[in-house]
C-alpha cells in the first residue's frame, strides 16, 4: 500500500466517534470493518474478528493485495473513496465527498421521518414493540422534534468538519440526546459528541444499555448532579429539557461557567420563588394561588433571562412547541454575544428589590462570578 494511501486513511481514523464504516469490494467479495460495542471489528465470509485500530491499515493491505480494489472509508463528517489501480506503479485514486444533507420534512411536518428512524424509536421506547405508539410518546416525540429543528441554524455557524459538544442536563432517559444523535449523526453526518447527566442511577444504567445496542460510542452517560459535572471537552451547547425546579438554574450556570457559546434550556416545575412572594406590589394578584404559581414561574424565568443577558448573552423566549404537546413549553435560549451587558445587570436588581430581594438558585451558583455587590448600591 502507498504512503498516499496509508496517511489518508490513518488521519481519519484519530477520531473513533467519527468512524462508521469501512468496506472493501473485490470482484465479487466484500469485507467490513466496523465498530461494535466500542471495538473495531473484521468481518467478511468466512471470519469476524476483533481488532486493534494499530491493525486496521494492515488488515487493508492484506486485502488489497488479495485483490479488493475498491475502498470506501464512511466517517460521519464524510466518506472518502480510493480505487486501487491495477498497474503496479499507479497511484491510487482518492475522493472526499462531504454530505450536505439538509433533510425535508415528512408530509405530518416532523423533520424526523418515524419510518426511517424506526430502529432508534423501538430502542428508547417511543415506539412500543408492537410498532404502535401512545399519545404521550407522541407528544414526546414531536418536543423533540421541534427542539432540533431550532438547533439546527445553531450547528450552520459552524463548519461541517467541526466537532461538536453537547451537554444535556437532567437528560432523564435520553429521549432528547438519542434523537439527537441519531439525526445529527445519521442524517446530518456531522461529527458530535453528547455528555448526559443525570442524579438517577437507574436512569443512567438504562441508557447506558440503550446505547450499546445502538452502538453509540459517541455519546457518554454521567451519574452527577448538573452542578458537579465537568467534562473534558470544551462543550458548544448546553441543553436541558425539563430539567426539575432549580435543575434548570444549575442548567444554565452550567453553560455560562463553561463559557457555553450556546443555551437551550425549557423550564420544568418550580418551587423556590412561590414561597418567596410574601412582600411586592402585586398581591392583588397573588391571592389567588393559581395566579401566584404563574407569577412565580413568570418572574423566575424573566430573573434567569436577564441574569444570561448580564453575564453577555443574546436571549430569546419562545414557545418552542404547541402547549397541546406539553404546558412546559417556554425555551429561553441564549448565544454568548458579549463579555457582560450592565443595563441588565441593573433590571435584575430593580426586580429583585420590586419583590422584596427574592433569589434564585442561578443567581446564587453564579453570586461570585457575577459580582452582585458591586451593582447592588
Ligand atoms: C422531568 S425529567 C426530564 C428528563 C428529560 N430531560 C426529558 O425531557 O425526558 C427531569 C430529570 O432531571 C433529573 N434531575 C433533577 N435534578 C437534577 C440535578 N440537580 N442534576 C442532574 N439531574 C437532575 C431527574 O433525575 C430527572 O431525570
Amino acid at each position: 500500500m502507498t504512503n498516499i494511501l496509508r496517511i489518508a486513511i490513518s488521519s481519519r481514523l484519530n477520531d473513533k466517534d467519527d468512524f462508521k464504516k469501512i468496506t472493501l469490494t473485490s470482484e465479487n467479495k466484500k469485507a467490513y470493518i466496523y465498530l461494535k460495542n466500542d471495538n473495531f471489528v473484521f468481518q467478511n465470509n468466512d471470519e469476524e474478528a476483533v481488532i486493534e485500530e494499530v491493525d486496521i491499515i494492515n488488515k487493508i493491505e492484506e486485502l488489497i493485495q488479495k485483490g479488493f480494489k475498491s475502498i470506501i472509508c464512511e466517517f460521519y463528517s464524510g466518506d472518502m473513496r480510493i480505487e486501487i489501480p491495477s498497474g503496479k506503479n499507479a497511484k491510487p485514486k482518492i475522493t472526499y465527498s462531504k454530505p450536505l444533507i439538509m433533510p425535508e420534512e415528512t408530509d405530518s411536518g416532523t423533520i424526523i421521518d418515524p419510518d426511517e428512524a424506526n430502529e432508534l424509536l423501538k430502542a428508547i421506547e417511543i415506539i412500543s414493540s408492537d410498532g404502535s405508539t401512545k399519545a404521550d410518546m407522541m407528544r414526546k416525540f414531536i418536543q423533540i422534534d421541534n427542539f432540533i429543528k431550532i438547533i439546527l441554524p445553531l450547528l450552520n455557524k459552524s463548519s461541517q468538519d467541526k466537532k461538536i459538544f453537547i451537554l444535556d442536563c437532567g437528560s432523564g432517559k435520553s429521549y432528547l440526546s438519542f434523537v439527537m444523535n441519531y439525526f445529527l449523526r445519521e442524517k446530518l453526518r456531522r461529527n458530535c459528541h453528547f455528555f448526559c447527566i443525570d442524579t438517577n442511577v437507574e436512569l443512567i444504567e438504562k441508557c447506558r444499555g440503550i446505547q450499546k445496542q445502538l452502538n453509540y460510542n459517541n455519546m457518554e452517560f454521567h451519574v452527577s448532579a448538573i452542578k458537579d459535572f465537568q467534562p473534558k471537552e470544551r462543550v458548544d451547547i448546553v441543553c436541558s429539557l425539563h430539567a426539575c425546579d432549580t435543575a434548570t438554574d444549575e442548567a444554565i450556570a452550567k453553560g455560562v461557567l463553561l463559557e457555553s457559546p450556546f443555551l437551550l434550556v425549557v423550564p420544568c416545575c418550580q418551587h423556590e420563588v412561590t414561597n418567596q412572594l410574601t412582600d411586592h406590589p402585586l398581591k392583588a394578584i397573588t391571592r389567588h394561588g393559581v395566579y401566584k404559581s404563574k407569577l412565580a414561574d413568570l418572574l423566575t424565568d424573566a430573573m434567569r433571562t436577564l441574569i444570561l443577558e448580564a453575564v453577555g448573552y443574546k436571549v430569546s423566549v419562545t414557545e418552542y412547541v404547541s402547549p397541546i404537546y406539553t404546558p412546559k413549553n417556554i425555551l429561553i435560549q441564549a448565544e454568548k454575544i458579549q463579555a457582560k451587558n450592565s443595563m441588565a445587570f441593573k433590571q435584575y436588581l430593580e426586580l429583585k428589590n420590586m419583590f422584596s430581594g427574592v433569589s434564585i438558585e442561578l443567581e446564587r451558583i453564579l453570586h461570585n462570578f457575577f459580582d452582585f455587590s458591586n451593582l447592588e448600591s
